[in-house]
């Protein structure tokens, strides 16, 4: 849905016009899963999918939420009743950027919001960063809070990890902020410094599938925030900050000395192979070698399924039915436990791999995957 339906959309539930329109992208990682909050390194990119809202500020500290993808009408809150964790719906997000803003001390004195998103849900592709990310860049813009880029994304972390009550990293909300058309963005989430790397899969006669599997994830169950805690105690069994510190060079030395804990010792071993797989794809891609980044993003699916144990049987068929029809890699990406998989492949073989993947998920009698290609699209930003 256009700028135009949305503004639409806004002036027939509210009876005005909005003051704006914008627009905030879903994301897949091409590299670097369950890296962000051990301070290491992701490359997401954005997708063409985005979260799009109109907006219009008020005055008398009430915020309204509508989504055009929700039964209902408007959700009506009052500002100085917002809390933490009082919310479990789908207006926990937005409310919690508000939350967010005015706790950091900026002046939000209420809003009217109408979305709608092309963002598919709980399919790990970041819907929940998407709509974060584009109520703040709204509010941003109309309050002039002067707010830009990974300090935004930091804001919607906060409401997203104590308003929603989700322990997530900076990923998804820097990819959905930031990105841009045609790159990945390599992001060191320890400084949060970023490179923009040239991503043209076209030019190389290349596509990137993005295969959804249907299986729903969440993150605020406590799969998840298990893994984190786990990742967590291995920084300090082995006395460093966070597992970043951990040289791939010093990683035999750091199991020995996690031995006797082999769950903590599984989750340290992918950590930092993740780490070094996300500098190889990065200097690969710097060198213009994209086809050489297969076997990488495979080997790091092996890592999450084994090591890390966050795939599941869906996700695990994707990868081996993309591999068995000649794709040059494939991964899960985002959280896991369900959602989507990116499978790397040769453009003249999409046809043959995307119908593999439907006998295969007949075969097993999955519900079908919804299969489509990802180009790298840009990050949040004004419609009108
Ligand atoms: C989810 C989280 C991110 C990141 C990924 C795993 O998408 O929101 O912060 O941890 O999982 O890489």
């Amino acid at each position: 849905m256009g700028a135009l339906e949305v503004r639409e959309g806004f002036i027939e539930l509210y009876g005005a016009e909005p003051e704006g329109v914008w627009a905030a992208p879903g994301r897949v990682n091409l590299i670097g899963e369950h890296t962000d909050y051990n301070d290491g390194f992701v490359m997401p990119f954005a997708l063409p999918h985005v979260t799009t809202a109109a907006v219009a500020r008020r005055d008398d500290g009430v915020l309204r939420l509508h989504s055009a993808d929700m039964p209902g009408g408007p959700v009506e809150l009052r500002l100085d009743e917002l809390a933490p964790e009082s919310d479990r719906g789908w207006t926990a997000y937005p409310a919690g950027v508000v939350w967010a803003l005015r706790e950091a001390g900026h002046e939000v004195t209420g809003a009217d919001v109408h979305l709608t998103s092309t963002v598919p849900t709980g399919a790990g592709l970041s819907s929940s960063a998407a709509l974060e990310v584009v109520v703040a860049l709204a509010l941003n813009d109309l309050y002039a809070l002067g707010l830009k880029g990974w300090r935004l994304a930091r804001l919607c972390q906060r409401a997203e990890n104590v308003y929603v009550g989700a322990p997530t990293g900076i990923m998804d909300q820097t990819a959905s902020a930031c990105c841009e058309a045609g790159h990945a963005l390599f992001l060191d989430t320890r400084d949060l410094s970023q490179r923009q790397i040239p991503f043209d899969l076209a030019a190389e006669g290349l596509r990137l599938l993005v295969v959804d599997t249907r299986v729903e994830h969440a993150h605020s169950g406590g799969e998840y925030g298990r893994r984190r805690a786990g990742c967590e105690k291995g920084a300090a069994l082995l006395g460093v900050d966070a597992l970043r510190d951990i040289p791939h060079d010093g990683l035999d030395a750091a199991l020995a000395d996690l031995a006797g804990d082999e769950e903590v010792a599984r989750l340290v071993r992918h950590v930092v192979t993740e780490n070094a797989r996300a500098e190889r794809v990065v200097s690969l891609l710097e060198s213009g070698d994209i086809r050489a980044i297969g076997p990488i993003l495979t080997e790091g699916h092996a890592s999450l399924r084994d090591d890390f144990r966050v795939s599941c049987p869906e996700l695990d068929l994707v990868v081996d039915t993309a591999l068995a029809s000649g794709a040059l890699g494939a991964r899960m990406t985002g959280g896991g436990f369900g959602g989507s998989a990116i499978v790397l492949t040769d453009t003249a073989d999409v046809p043959t791999l995307t119908k593999a993947m439907e006998e295969a998920f007949t075969k097993a009698a999955h519900t079908p995957p919804r299969v489509f290609e990802a180009v790298p699209a840009a990050g949040a930003r004004r419609l009108a």
